[in-house]
């Protein structure tokens, strides 16, 4: 394991705290001489003030404040790495009455700030760095131990499309997931006629990390942190659009009806600097933490920027542009810290997607994608862990463990749903602002309810079926979560047991005598259209009931609990043992008839003629290949327009494969088998297509209303994902695995059907090869060009969002490989 060296301690900072006599604010409180507002500081031992950060407080070691998932403190000095506990025993944790050795409040700064900044500002590591092409758009990536950057450039091709695709500099942050962002146009007024380009330094990439030790003009006491690089411009530009704070803001443009929020864009100051530069800065909306972004032109360049009623003029040249802010920061787990002993040669193997692993990969959490979904998500993780947990780094402060305390430190306390999103930093001033609240509280978005039955199966894996989670599971689940999501004080035990208790309770009705209906099963919540991972518009077409939550996510999470029961979780319900288990019996074997459709033969031919025709992108039908009744399962249930199922061949099959292994032998040989075929028939007879699985293909759904929902450029239309790919092969394989069990299930002796398994997952496994270039981004499309498919980027058809270069559970083929026995 990298021993860190940024043993920098969050200093006590004095601003904001206003000496006597007491300004009129009712809600300012005394501490020793000073007052504060608690929104901002705590006080310790009546006299020794340490800020809230990102709305958590930090503790006091000594003369120092502290992140508590940062460092640990012994006998008033900070140590690394934290022990667990460190916030409850550290020596002067709120309440703590000990006669007071501190400073007084608002005196301590200068003191200790020069050796610990002294310490941290050179980075003794060579820096991270990764290069992603992806034309339009250029990707860098620079880390060291001052922080985690990504910047994205964007200069249109001959062939982009100038509607979508504009000249743009965007660099994202980890850290409050933030970032800047600046739009260019061509000062020449033709469209197109602007490149901009990064120009390499040393070590031959652009980057370098910038860090400035906090200083008497800094509100939060932290560095300012980010990246500098030269960039070129071909032409004269002014920079026409700026967003500084949050990547949701960034998104919001971007993807939205290009949002600019007047109170956001207003804090924007723009100033020049010496050497004919200009620098734009924002104070966030928690009234401490500043976003920078200068221009500044390069020693040699001639030019001057001119700033001219909040736009830049840049003449064509070179400028040094530099991104900064003063925001806490995560730790990234290095490429070794992420993955296991066994497997650190994959660091050689494969740097490209191990570099990606780790650049989301933090002692807190892991982050679902870069540059898009530069943070927290619950479903992405989970999936990730589930199919990663072979290669990734186990026991405290790794990144298996990262997983679940993000999960557990943000489930909703109240009903025991699973956090899907969080939103934090400067989106979260924001959004509370706008309730009218003032708070630098993040905050979760609770709508998904596919995320809540993914937190025991991946606890199974750890707690129960790995010998460094078991030998943790103790002190792991004592933890009590520390982090600002409203659960502060309750032990991660308690926590997962909310969970397990609304699993248990929504699932009960469906697993009594005579209890399974339709109406039974679970539903999406009331007031939503989306709920599992196709959450988009017409992602599951409107269904209430989503087939992957019930026929798999539901029965995995019971056979979890019962088997977490009998290893003693949840000493509270010792009877979850054996119902928890009874139920995932019921949910297993009587949830697949209600989505299962039945086409017969010269019907599904019909059909499949038929949509080819409506669909109109001019691929053959091979309809002549179907030569038996079409078998698959449905999206979902209550579609819209009244549709009972929405009938749409799709590849969630492979949660059931991967996540459940059912018993009702007659069904299992029919739903192996099913599956097999549709990944063996090439679309739209199957799921098949050069450029890799399909998750959707609306050929059957017999209504032209299918064809136009489910296109090529729809988010989960008929394009392919990397992760259900890797989740097939490994649910197959899964599956086959239990042919060498004790007790083989039935489908292993019917050579037809067992052959058909086999054949698929090896065919599978040719399209993934052949798709090798595209697998670690996060989803991709096709065109149907000279009678062939070819890989086209869903961020350059019409209407399609901007994909990610790298999302995390993408990165799965790092522990999902072919088995060459199956062959
Ligand atoms: C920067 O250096 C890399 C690595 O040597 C090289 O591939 C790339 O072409 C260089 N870029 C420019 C703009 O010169
Ligand atoms: C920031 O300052 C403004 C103006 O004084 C105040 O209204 C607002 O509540 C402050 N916000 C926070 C999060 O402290
Ligand atoms: C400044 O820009 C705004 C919009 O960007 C525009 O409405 C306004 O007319 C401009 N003012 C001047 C003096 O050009
Ligand atoms: C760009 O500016 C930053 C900050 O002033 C400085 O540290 C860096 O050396 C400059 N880079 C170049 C290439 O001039
Ligand atoms: C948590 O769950 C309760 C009960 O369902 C709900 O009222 C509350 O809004 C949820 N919290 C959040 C932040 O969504
Ligand atoms: C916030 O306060 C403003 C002004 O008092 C009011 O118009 C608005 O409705 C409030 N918003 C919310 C969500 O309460
Ligand atoms: C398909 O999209 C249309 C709107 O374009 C919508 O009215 C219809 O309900 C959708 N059908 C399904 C099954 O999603
Ligand atoms: C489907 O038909 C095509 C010709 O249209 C043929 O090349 C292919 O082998 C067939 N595939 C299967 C699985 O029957
Ligand atoms: C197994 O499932 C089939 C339907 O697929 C059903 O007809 C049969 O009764 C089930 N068998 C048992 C033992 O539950
Ligand atoms: C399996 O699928 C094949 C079609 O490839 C079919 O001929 C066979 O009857 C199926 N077997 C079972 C048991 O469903
Ligand atoms: C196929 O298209 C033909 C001609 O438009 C139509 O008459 C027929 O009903 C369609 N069949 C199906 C099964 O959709
Ligand atoms: C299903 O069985 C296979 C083969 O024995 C095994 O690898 C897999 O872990 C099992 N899955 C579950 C969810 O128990």
């Amino acid at each position: 394991m990298r021993v860190p060296f940024l043993v920098l301690p969050i200093l006590c900072v004095v601003v904001g705290v206003y000496s006597a006599p007491p300004p009129a604010n009712p809600n300012l409180k005394p501490c020793g001489d000073a007052y504060y507002l608690s929104s901002q500081y705590t006080c310790y031992n009546g006299d020794f003030l340490c800020p809230v950060l990102n709305g958590e407080a930090t503790l006091r070691c000594g003369l120092a404040c502290y992140r508590p998932e940062m460092y640990g403190c012994v006998n008033g000095e900070l140590v690394y790495p934290p022990t667990g506990g460190a916030a409850a025993s550290s020596p002067g944790s709120p309440g703590s009455v000990t006669a007071s050795s501190g400073l007084p409040a608002g005196s301590s700064a200068s003191n200790s700030s020069s050796s610990g900044t002294a310490a941290a500002a050179v980075c003794t590591e060579t820096p991270t760095t990764q290069h992603l092409s992806d034309p339009p758009y250029e990707n860098y990536f620079y880390s060291d131990c001052h922080s985690s950057n990504q910047v994205v450039v964007t200069s249109p091709l001959p062939a982009s499309n100038l509607s979508v695709i504009g000249p743009r500099l965007l660099v994202a942050w980890p850290a409050g997931n933030s970032g800047v962002l600046a739009y260019f146009s061509p000062q020449n007024g033709v469209n197109g006629s602007l490149g901009i380009q990064l120009v390499n330094g040393t070590a031959n990439q652009p980057l370098s990390g910038v860090y400035t030790p906090a200083n008497g003009s800094s509100l939060t006491g932290n560095p300012r942190v980010g990246i500098s690089t030269l960039v070129k411009f071909n032409s004269s530009a002014y920079l026409t659009v700026p967003i500084l704070g949050s990547v949701r803001t960034m998104r919001d443009f971007t993807e939205g009806p290009s949002i600019l929020v007047p109170i956001v864009q207003d804090a924007i100051v723009f100033s020049p600097t010496s050497g004919g530069g200009a620098m734009l800065s924002r104070l966030w909306f928690d009234n401490i933490t500043t976003s920078e972004m200068s221009f500044v032109p390069a020693s040699g360049s001639s030019g001057k920027i001119t700033i001219n009623n909040r736009t830049l003029e840049l003449p064509a040249g070179t400028y040094n542009f530099t991104a900064t802010f003063d925001y806490p920061q995560l730790h990234q787990l290095s490429a070794p810290e992420v993955l296991n002993q066994q497997s650190q040669g994959l660091i050689k193997q494969y740097p490209d997607q191990t570099t990606s692993l780790s650049f989301l990969s933090y002692s807190q959490k892991l982050l679902a994608g870069a540059w898009r979904f530069l943070t927290y998500f619950g479903r992405d993780s989970m999936i990730s862990v589930l199919l990663l947990q072979p290669v990734l780094s186990e026991g405290e402060g790794s990144a298996v463990e990262a997983v679940i305390s993000a999960v557990l430190e943000r489930l909703n306390r109240t009903d025991g749903s699973v956090c899907h999103e969080e939103t934090i930093g400067d989106y979260a001033t924001y959004l509370n602002l706008e309730r009218n609240i003032t708070s630098t509280a993040p905050g979760c978005t609770y709508q998904m309810i596919d995320t809540d039955f993914y937190l025991s199966p991946v606890m199974v894996n750890y707690f129960v079926n790995s010998a460094i989670g078991r030998s943790r599971r103790d002190a792991f689940l004592a933890s009590t979560s520390t982090q600002d999501f409203g659960n502060q004080g309750l032990s991660y035990a308690e926590l997962a047991l909310i969970n397990a208790e609304k699993i248990i309770n929504t699932s009960a009705a469906f697993a009594q005598p005579g209890g399974q209906t339709q109406a039974n099963l679970i539903h999406l919540k009331a007031d939503q259209i989306v709920g599992e991972w196709r959450d988009s518009t017409y992602g599951i077409g409107g269904g209430r009931i989503p087939y992957d939550v019930n026929t798999a996510l539901v029965p995995a999470a019971l056979r979890a609990i019962a088997t977490l029961s009998a290893a003693g979780f949840y000493p509270s319900h010792p009877e979850w043992n054996t119902s928890a288990a009874e139920y995932a019996q019921v949910w297993e074997d009587n949830t697949l008839h209600f989505f299962q459709v039945t086409v017969p033969l010269s019907e599904a031919q019909t059909l499949v003629t038929n949509y080819t025709s409506a669909a109109g992108y001019g691929f053959p039908s091979h309809a002549a290949n179907i030569t038996s009744d079409v078998v698959y399962h449905g999206l979902s249930l209550m579609g819209n327009d009244n549709q009972p199922i929405v009938k749409v061949m799709n590849s969630d099959d492979c949660f059931r494969h991967f996540l459940v292994n059912s018993t009702n032998q007659t069904q299992l040989t029919a739903f192996v088998n099913q599956t097999a075929n549709n990944i063996l028939q090439p679309f739209p007879v199957g799921l098949s297509n050069p450029v890799g699985l399909l998750v959707a293909n609306p050929a059957y759904g017999g209504d032209a209303v299918y064809a136009t929902n489910w296109t090529n450029s729809a988010y989960h239309g008929t394009v392919v994902w990397g992760w259900p790919m890797a989740m097939m092969a490994a649910g197959l394989q899964r599956q086959l695995g239990r042919c060498a069990d004790s007790f083989p299930p039935d489908f292993c002796a019917d050579s037809i059907v067992h052959g058909n398994v086999l054949a698929a997952y090896n065919h599978l496994w040719d399209i993934i090869e052949a798709n090798a270039p595209d697998l670690s981004t996060e989803v991709w499309s096709w065109l149907f060009q000279d009678g062939k498919f070819v890989v086209e980027p869903l961020g350059a058809l019409p209407g399609a969002t901007e994909s990610d270069i790298r999302q995390l559970w993408s990165l799965t083929y790092l522990a999902v490989m072919r088995d060459s026995n199956l062959r």
